[in-house]
């Protein structure tokens, strides 16, 4: 446990990792040349007996997720590889697709053959200009030679990939914002439950939804085994994560950690420090929406899903944010609220208008306007919104305020009182630029 261990990222430095001959010279297509002959419940199975959890943010079992799906239902069944990746602080699919992308499409193919699917989607962030090009690289040449269409590597099954682009909203990486926005329609979350997209998703279809990186570890645990892949890692937390590693530190970048890595050696070793040696203030551990731990809370950290939890966090997507002392927390929770504001799908009320009045306050506490009972009062529209909408992201929102109101208490009240006494100077930020509105 607590290891730099490469499963996905193994190969990444090889700069043909991304062309066919090069994925297939170190192994690649094996897995799925494995699963044709295997039974598609022993698939299941095996993904299960592996450990593996979603690498999206919620981090349910993968196996399980496919066990779901219902067989001989007379409807078409769906594959979609979530690749919106827009959580801010995110950015290791982007990665994969770029210079594994076969790793992907394996894993994909073989989550397919394991629910009887002949149809797979995978639906690319639209800004991801470069790794789109790369991943339609990947899925021409796979067709070119046989290993996506019909009769797949020779055999009697027949399966095809299309990737679909988005146009640029966070929502849409909510799986069923996402299969709305598939079918045509706004990308606007439906209400789970009580229907799951295992059970209808896609045009009311059977549909796996994962993320980029759970696909990706797919063939590995095929050639490797459930067990092997079960060794790695922590008593519930298996595997290895992907981390997308930004802020204040000498090395930003993407790792591949065994589950249970300690963070301060992750700081140290991985990230290389602070950057210039400065003082750490504060870590959002897994992307923007996962409330944020002070220095002090940090101390003894562990790198998976109940290390995080026992802090009051998630590991979420592994987008790994440090802050270090000249961070004002006012403004860089003023800059998450706009955010979560602006892409709000505008279905619920609560999301829609309370972000909103979220933002518009923390901006008036950071511009030096703040007025006595502001905290309270996002408090109060906070325990509005918090799990009173259809789909999580007024939830996203709400978790990192809380935790900042919280831990940083005594800085939001400092601004009030500062304008009070009539000594603010608003802070000259990033967020100065966003105007009024949005
Ligand atoms: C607002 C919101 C945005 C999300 N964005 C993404 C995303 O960009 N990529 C992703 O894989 N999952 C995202 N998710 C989670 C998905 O809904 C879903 O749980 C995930 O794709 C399932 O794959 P996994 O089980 O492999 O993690 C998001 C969820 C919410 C609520």
């Amino acid at each position: 446990m607590g290891q730099h261990r490469q499963i996905l990222l193994e190969h990444i430095n090889q700069p043909d990792q991304n062309s066919l001959p090069g994925y297939e010279s170190r192994g690649g297509y094996q897995a799925i040349k494995k699963a044709l002959a295997m039974d598609p419940l022993a698939i299941i199975e095996e993904v299960k007996k592996s450990g593996i959890r979603g690498r999206g943010g919620a981090g349910f079992s993968a196996g399980m997720k496919w066990s779901f799906v219902p067989r001989n239902t007379g409807k078409p069944t769906y594959i979609i590889c979530n690749a919106d990746e827009s959580e801010p602080g995110t950015f290791k699919d982007r990665l994969l697709m770029e210079k594994n992308p076969h790793a992907v499409i394996e894993g994909m193919m073989v989550a397919a053959l394991a629910v009887q699917s002949k149809w797979m989607c995978v639906y690319i962030r639209g800004e991801y200009a470069y790794p789109y090009t790369q991943l339609k690289k990947a899925v021409t040449e796979c067709y070119a030679k046989g290993y996506l269409g019909k009769n797949i590597f020779g055999s009697d099954y027949s399966l095809d990939l299309v990737v679909h682009r988005g146009a640029g909203a966070y929502i849409c990486g909510e799986e069923t914002g996402l299969i709305e926005s598939l079918e045509g329609k706004k990308g606007q979350p439906r209400l789970k439950p009580p229907y799951f997209p295992a059970v209808l998703g896609l045009y009311n279809s059977p549909t796996v939804v994962n993320n980029v990186e759970t696909y990706a570890a797919v063939p590995w645990i095929i050639n490797n085994g459930a067990d092997a892949y079960a060794a790695i890692g922590t008593e519930k937390s298996k595997g290895t994560k992907l981390i997308s590693a930004s802020g204040h530190i000498n090395k930003p970048g993407v790792y591949e950690i065994e589950m249970g890595y300690p963070f301060k050696r992750f700081l140290e070793e991985e990230c290389g420090g602070m950057l210039n040696g400065r003082k750490l203030k504060a870590v959002i551990p897994g992307g923007s929406s996962t409330p944020i731990l002070r220095a002090e809370d940090i101390e003894d950290a562990v790198m998976d899903y109940e290390g995080w939890n026992k802090l009051g966090t998630f590991l979420g997507s592994g987008g790994v944010i440090v802050l270090d002392d000249t961070v004002d927390m006012v403004d860089a929770i003023q800059n998450l609220a706009h955010f979560y504001a602006h892409e709000s799908c505008g279905q619920c009320t609560p999301c829609r208008e309370g972000g909103h009045w979220v933002e518009k306050t923390f901006r008036r506490i950071n511009n030096g306007e703040g007025a006595p009972g502001d905290v309270e009062m996002i408090n109060s529209i906070c325990n509005q919104i918090m799990g009173h909408t259809i789909c999580p992201l007024g939830d996203a929102l709400v978790m990192p305020v809380r935790s900042f109101l919280t831990k940083f208490n005594d800085e939001f009240k400092g601004k009030i009182e500062d304008a009070l006494a009539g000594k603010s100077t608003p802070t000259k930020s990033l967020n100065a630029s966003f105007g009024d509105g949005h």
